[in-house]
């Protein structure tokens, strides 16, 4: 390991069983020498498998729904409380509609879901980032990176208002990243991932099928939560702090392929 993110202090959200992507990150940043707190939504604290992230990574677990700004407030007070210091680097990686899980298509969206699905996947982040500006908690040149899908780009029919959610997360990366960047050198990225196995993937209807199509798509194969979290330790790490207001493609080539022969003609 590189010692990238020694002397950092994090804020790691959206850790809820060990599939996770922010799972993954944890792992990485805890080897890399980075001390953080990790956060989910109270009822995934019931549900998944955090604490036991905790332990492996000697920190605590604070409970915050992403929607709520009191809770993201307790959020940044406890963890700079916690950590000795404010924060060098933070993880949105949360997603969640209501019309995705119930298998609502795009003409048959219910709207009051639709808000939430935007509020939970993609106004959260502008609330963390608003109130982390109005509390002073972030050090200067602190890197923030949320997570994101091309859909924001293409149409995935499946992935229902998940990609109105996405396109909008990553406006909010560019508006806020503008903003922060002139007050205080901080950086603001989207890494645009591969699908992976997770909770949140495994409910978009036909994920298995198309993990597999976006396998044979990619040159270099899906990008995996492993490679993921080593993409977003290098973003978090003093090596890129020109980088910001991106999506920012960790998807093995996908995004930038037509068509590929093996797809046509299975086996070639
Ligand atoms: N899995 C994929 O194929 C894929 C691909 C590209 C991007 N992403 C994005 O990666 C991020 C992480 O998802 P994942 O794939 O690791 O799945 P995951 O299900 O492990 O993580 C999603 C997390 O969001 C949390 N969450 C939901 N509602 C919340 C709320 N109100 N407050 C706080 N947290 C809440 C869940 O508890 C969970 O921990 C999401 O933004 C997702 O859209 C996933």
């Amino acid at each position: 390991m590189y010692n990238l993110l020694k002397g950092k202090r994090g804020i790691i959200t959206g850790a809820l069983d060990s599939n996770s992507i922010a799972w993954h990150v944890a792992l990485r940043a805890k080897q890399e020498g980075a001390i953080f707190t990790l956060s989910n939504a109270p009822i995934a604290l019931r549900m998944g498998q955090i604490e036991q992230l905790a332990q492996e990574c000697q920190t605590i677990v604070i409970a915050a729904d992403a929607t709520s700004v009191e809770d993201i407030e307790q959020l940044y007070r406890q963890s700079i409380e916690y950590l000795g210091g404010k924060i060098d680097f933070l993880l949105h990686s949360i997603g969640m509609s209501p019309n995705v899980r119930k298998k609502k298509n795009h003409g048959d969206l219910n709207y009051e879901w639709f808000v939430k699905t935007l509020d939970i996947s993609a106004i959260s982040f502008h609330k963390m980032m608003q109130i982390g500006e109005k509390l002073q908690a972030f050090n200067d040149y602190a890197s923030i990176v949320a997570l994101t899908y091309i859909a924001a780009q293409r149409v995935f029919p499946d992935y229902g208002d998940m990609a109105e959610a996405k396109a909008l997360l990553e406006s909010i990366a560019r508006s806020y990243g503008y903003r922060l960047g002139k007050l205080q050198k901080i950086r603001v990225n989207t890494v645009s991932q591969s699908p992976t196995p997770t909770t949140a993937g495994m409910g978009i209807p036909g994920f298995k099928e198309f993990l597999k199509y976006a396998d044979e798509m990619s040159p270099l194969g899906n990008a995996t939560a492993d490679d993921c979290a080593n993409y977003i330790i290098t973003l978090f790490s003093d090596l890129t702090r020109k980088v910001t207001m991106q999506t920012l493609y960790h998807d093995g080539g996908f995004s930038s392929m037509g068509i590929h022969p093996a797809v046509i003609n299975p086996g070639s």
